[in-house]
């Protein structure tokens, strides 16, 4: 693509997803444009083997924008960065087309994969501020990522992603409900031992007592037997 046609682009891009934008001229300010305009130089010659200047290039707009983009990432159409600093995309990062990513957000790696170390982002996915996507798996076509998550596992199209560690709150517009956890009346196991065995205690004190007065009126039985037997002889004799 030549260099008037990827201005015309990117100027198409900032005014569709940047309600801030007042001219055209304004493009040329923005950190977004400045940046993969120098993406481009560098994922050329990262693909000539020239990694130094490769190399050369993406830092130098790195200290300029404050958006750190690795020469060796792929990238579609229409990315824009919006405020740009902090932004880090790693080496192996894969980025479809028209995905948006705000100031701070992180495409990098674990630090515990070889070769494809970092995340894939499938055609107009949204990472929002602050996020980190951190690890070699994909994000679907047209998923949300919510500010400050940090996600560490593949995202299915369609879907929200939020919180640390990142979980789906939506599937297209269903709401996901999270898993109702009682955080007050947690269960503890001494005092329902503790209960266990005063209830055991009450029940073999109130056995006790029965067999007590069981075997007492046994007793009164025995001596009335005994002394109706000693009348009887009595009378006999
Ligand atoms: C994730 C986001 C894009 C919203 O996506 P959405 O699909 O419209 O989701 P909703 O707003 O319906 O939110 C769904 C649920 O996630 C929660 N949620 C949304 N964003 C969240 C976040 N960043 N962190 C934690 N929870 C969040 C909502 O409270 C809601 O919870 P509920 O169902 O219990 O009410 C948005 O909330 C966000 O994070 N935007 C930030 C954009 C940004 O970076 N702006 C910077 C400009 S400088």
């Amino acid at each position: 693509m030549g260099i008037v046609s990827y201005i015309r682009e990117e100027i198409q891009v900032i005014r569709e997803r940047d309600p801030a934008i007042k001219s055209n001229l304004e493009v040329f300010l923005y950190p977004s444009f400045r940046v993969i305009l120098s993406y481009r130089v560098a994922h050329r010659l990262y693909r000539k083997k020239h990694y130094f200047l490769a190399r050369w290039v993406s830092q130098r707009a790195a200290r300029k924008t404050g958006i750190e983009i690795h020469p060796g990432a792929r990238i579609g159409r229409g990315l824009f960065i919006d405020h740009g600093t902090g932004v880090i995309i790693g080496e192996t990062t894969v980025i479809g087309n028209n995905v948006t990513l705000y100031q701070g957000v992180t495409l990098g790696g674990t630090g515990k994969e070889k070769g494809k170390r970092h995340p894939t982002l499938k055609d107009n996915v949204m990472v929002s501020a602050g996020a980190k996507i951190l690890g070699s798996f994909t994000i679907g076509e047209n998923a949300k990522i919510g500010a400050g998550a940090v996600v560490l596992r593949p995202v299915p199209p369609n879907c929200t992603v939020v919180g640390v560690p990142g979980r789906i709150v939506k599937m297209g517009d269903q709401r996901i409900p999270r898993e109702e956890l009682d955080q007050v009346h947690l269960p503890d196991p001494v005092s329902n031992d503790i209960r266990q065995l005063q209830n055991d205690n009450l029940r073999l004190r109130r056995e006790i007592k029965e067999l007590e007065r069981h075997m007492k009126c046994m007793e009164k039985e025995d001596t009335i037997e005994i002394e109706e037997n000693k009348e009887e002889q009595h009378e006999t004799v």
